[in-house]
């Protein structure tokens, strides 16, 4: 970790305990800085692991139905430790379905889960309405990144992976062009090697809801 994500990950956790303290919602910054231009940030289709092959324990539920494309795209935390390989993140995802199932007798609630290995497992899918509760529920797609990163930073494989996930949506007709992106809680989205596409992205972003 360079001396500059060292700073800015402390500013981070120090802004992340003073909310509290001064009882306002100060929310951290989403900040990215450009460190070249090359294209380093192929567009590549995202991979996909489907239920049967993250060892789903069943077929998920009829949840409503969305109405595509939606108007929003909220970015959760799993809660858990992070994973680096297929087996690890098959194994999460798993464990989140069986105590979701067990503790609250739902499916795993999230559209898709992103893994540090690069990969999108797919849980609701596009056309169904995420099981997280709160204002978004039927407009929105629910991304799942795996780990806990309210006071980390999320690697960039994770952020790279989900952008893949989106445009591919997007280029779908699942997601709105001009859909609002939506974190819950609020994360430090920070990447280096920032082209276009990464720049716009970031835009989308929309502070007002987190
Ligand atoms: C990045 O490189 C591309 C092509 O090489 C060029 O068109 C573009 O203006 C450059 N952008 C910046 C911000 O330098
Ligand atoms: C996947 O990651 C776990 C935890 O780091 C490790 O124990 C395991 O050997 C890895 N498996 C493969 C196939 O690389
Ligand atoms: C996308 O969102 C915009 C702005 O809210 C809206 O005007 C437009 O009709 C939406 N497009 C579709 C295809 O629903």
């Amino acid at each position: 970790m360079s001396l500059m994500k060292k700073e800015i990950l402390m500013f981070l956790v120090v802004y992340y305990f003073l909310q509290f303290v001064l009882c306002f919602a100060i929310r951290p910054p989403f900040i990215y800085f450009q460190t070249s231009n090359n294209s380093q940030n192929l567009r590549l289709e995202p991979t996909f692991v489907n239920p049967e092959d993250w060892g789903a324990v069943s077929a998920l539920n009829n949840t409503p139905r969305l109405k595509n494309p939606v108007p929003y795209v909220i970015f959760y935390q799993t809660n858990t430790e992070e994973c680096k390989n297929r087996t690890q993140c098959s194994k999460v995802v798993s464990r989140i379905q069986k105590m979701r199932r067990k503790l609250m007798h739902d499916d795993i609630p999230y559209n898709f889960l992103v893994g540090g290995d690069g990969l999108v497992y797919v849980a609701r899918d596009w056309d169904t309405t995420s099981g997280v509760t709160n204002g978004y529920n039927g407009k929105s797609i629910g991304i799942g990144l795996i780990g806990t990163f309210f006071s980390k930073l999320i690697p960039d494989t994770l952020i790279r992976t989900a952008i893949n996930l989106i445009e591919f949506g997007t280029r779908n007709g699942k997601i709105n062009e001009s859909a609002h992106y939506i974190s819950i809680p609020p994360m430090a989205f920070i990447v280096q090697d920032v082209d276009e596409v990464m720049k716009k992205f970031m835009e989308k972003f929309d502070y007002s809801h987190s």
